[in-house]
């Protein structure tokens, strides 16, 4: 499948996290158009997305504070992930990412949700394959227009709206930047993370980048390479729409993958 790379590039910049719902259904044409991209969107082997259009009651829980706790979201799409692959948490932060970019052109909100949903309720519906879990699920409905006191608390307590500056994220920040590689990595840096810990470094040279992961905090049982996963996508959409065509190569830990343009 060809990337969408306008549409979603321009979607970056409107999404946000989204934790209540108004309850009200897409049109069947919208959720097929869900359902077909998470048929065919397979960028990485050993991920997978699955939209469910009726999602059971009590998927969703909350923690302390309200972190997790979704309200009145009529559908969800579960991010899958293969196991058995050493580059799993990777291949599934770039996949939901894309499903969670279309979602946002369509003018839908959406929230990533990594450990606050009940595997057993979702696991009756989704048929998993041996050595699948799923690793992600995400909401998908129109936001309530006004946000509730209890989501602007979320907001504030994460500090859901920061984000590092480039120069905090460079491993190697005395270079020049090549200004295809400024909008990649301005699109990679707003990149949603879990308890937004932004784990992503970069190190830039004329032709490439290479994702690696930071030191993180709190969250430990979400993988940080989940999170640079996503990022992955955010800077690939940067680069192309500077017309730099390019091609992943997963990498070992700590690194995660390096783009090259050439
Ligand atoms: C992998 C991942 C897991 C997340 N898990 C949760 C979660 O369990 N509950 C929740 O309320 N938010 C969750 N979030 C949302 C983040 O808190 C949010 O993306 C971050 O604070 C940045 O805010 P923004 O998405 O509004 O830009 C998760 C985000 C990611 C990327």
């Amino acid at each position: 499948m060809n990337i969408p790379f306008e549409s979603w590039y321009a979607a970056i910049s409107h999404r946000y996290s989204q934790r209540s719902f108004n309850g009200q259904k897409l049109s069947n044409e919208s959720l097929e158009r869900l359902e077909n991209l998470c048929e065919e969107f397979r960028p990485f082997r050993g991920a997978r997305a699955s939209f469910v259009r009726a999602p059971l009651k009590g998927v969703f829980k909350g923690i302390v504070g309200s972190y997790g706790m979704i309200k009145n979201a009529p559908h969800l799409a579960a991010f899958i992930g293969d196991t058995s692959f050493p580059e799993v948490q990777e291949a599934t932060g770039y996949l939901g990412e894309g499903v969670i970019l279309e979602a946002t052109s369509m003018g839908l909100q959406t929230c990533w949700i990594g450990g606050f949903f009940r595997h057993e309720v979702l696991e009756q519906i989704l048929e998993l394959e041996e050595n699948e879990k799923i690793l992600a699920i995400t909401p998908v409905g129109y936001g309530v227009s006004m946000k509730s006191t209890r989501d602007k608390v979320m907001s504030y307590a994460i500090r859901s709206h920061r984000r590092k500056s480039l120069e905090n994220l460079l491993t190697n920040s005395n270079i020049e930047l090549p200004s295809w590689s400024r909008t990649a990595l301005e699109a990679a840096r707003l990149a949603p993370s879990a308890a937004n810990r932004q784990p992503w470094r970069f190190t830039v040279d004329a032709d490439s980048i290479t994702v690696s992961t930071g030191r993180v905090r709190g969250v430990s049982r979400i993988s940080s390479r989940l999170d640079c996963g996503i990022a992955m996508l955010h800077l690939e959409l940067g680069a192309k729409v500077q017309n730099k065509e390019g091609s992943w190569e997963l990498l070992s830990a700590p690194y995660v993958a390096k783009y090259s343009t050439s």
